[in-house]
């Protein structure tokens, strides 16, 4: 990861997933597993260490898993509401970010604009995370493909279908896969497919993981994957979009049939993954997110055991 000229040689930032590259994200998911099977072990990894959340947009799982992690590990956090006043509004991003330095020692952050992030990691001498913002969702995706490592055993050639709006989500799966190996199929309604900028990093990943990327709006694509995915059609921030975005995700539902399509050819029936929070019967019907190859509270808890790991090698002295 890059080394902050500001600062001391562990803070770095988790804007993308570029900072940690396939290496550094499998390194990640053994110190996740471990965490996972042995939490005793790590009790004390961030005694003394201060994290800040702030937050732009509602969040369940992110303030939830993070929030339980850092004490986990023996560390404070502290949730900073910036539902009514966005970051960079009451005073600069600058000024903002060279107090929050001098008190805490990560800055977790949930954002609009991508933008931000880089302004506040950029005046930060301290490591900053991104919580979600309108182009990534790091933390989201690495706990993606750890819950595909438990269940599929690897993603190293992994045959995963992503099925909806090429957002943020979508942003940050690609690019993790692409790092890991993956065989990625991303299927769209015309556009709003994944921005080319991310298509064209994960090319580049692909060329050395050997993983293969494939976008098409044909929804017959998802045929023969270990795993679909999909995602709200309505992200935070879109909601004036809701009834065109309604109507171009048409024929796009992850249904009991488009996951006997997925499953066709394989030996096992293909997992259901989503992020969360659902809209349950918009993107995927109640009969599937509900069904034993759902495993997306598998994904909700794995957020935890991921961003533990990661903060302790952001944080602590394991990295
Ligand atoms: N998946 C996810 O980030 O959920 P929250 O919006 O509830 O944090
Ligand atoms: N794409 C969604 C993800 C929520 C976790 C959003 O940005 O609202």
């Amino acid at each position: 990861m890059t080394t902050k000229a500001t600062t001391v040689s562990k803070a770095t930032d988790l804007l993308t997933l570029d900072e940690l590259g396939g290496d550094g994200i499998r390194s990640l998911f053994e110190t996740a597993a471990a965490m996972k099977a042995n939490p005793a072990e790590f009790r004390g990894v961030l005694t003394g260490k201060s994290v800040i959340m702030l937050f732009e947009k509602p969040s369940l799982r992110t303030r939830v898993s993070f929030e339980v992690g850092v004490a986990r590990l023996g560390g404070h956090a502290m949730f900073y509401d910036h539902g009514s006043v966005k970051i960079g509004e009451r005073e600069s991003v600058k000024d903002y970010a060279k107090n929050l330095e001098r008190w805490v020692d990560c800055i977790v952050a949930r954002v609009f604009k991508h933008t931000i992030l880089d302004e506040l990691a950029y005046y930060a001498s301290k490591p900053v995370v991104n919580a979600l913002s309108d182009m990534h969702h790091p933390c989201q995706a690495l706990a993606d493909c750890f819950t595909l490592t438990e269940h599929v055993g690897t993603t190293d050639g992994v045959k995963l279908a992503y099925v909806g709006d090429g957002n943020n989500v979508a942003h940050s799966l690609i690019l993790a896969g692409a790092m890991l190996g993956a065989q990625l199929t991303v299927v769209t309604p015309p556009g709003f497919e994944p921005q080319f900028d991310i298509l064209r990093k994960a090319m580049a990943h692909a060329q050395k993981s050997g993983a293969k990327i494939t976008v098409t709006n044909d929804i017959e694509a998802v045929e023969g994957h270990d795993a679909v995915y999909t995602d709200v059609w309505v992200s935070m921030g879109q909601a004036s979009q809701q009834a065109f975005r309604l109507a171009a995700f048409q024929g796009y539902q992850v249904d009991a049939e488009l996951m006997a399509r997925a499953s066709r050819g394989r030996s096992k029936p293909a997992l259901f993954m989503h992020c969360l929070p659902a809209n349950r019967n918009i993107e995927v019907t109640d009969e599937v997110i509900d069904s034993p190859f759902s495993v997306v509270y598998d994904q909700a808890e794995n957020r935890m055991h991921v961003q533990m790991a990661l903060l302790a090698k952001l944080l602590g002295d394991t990295n």
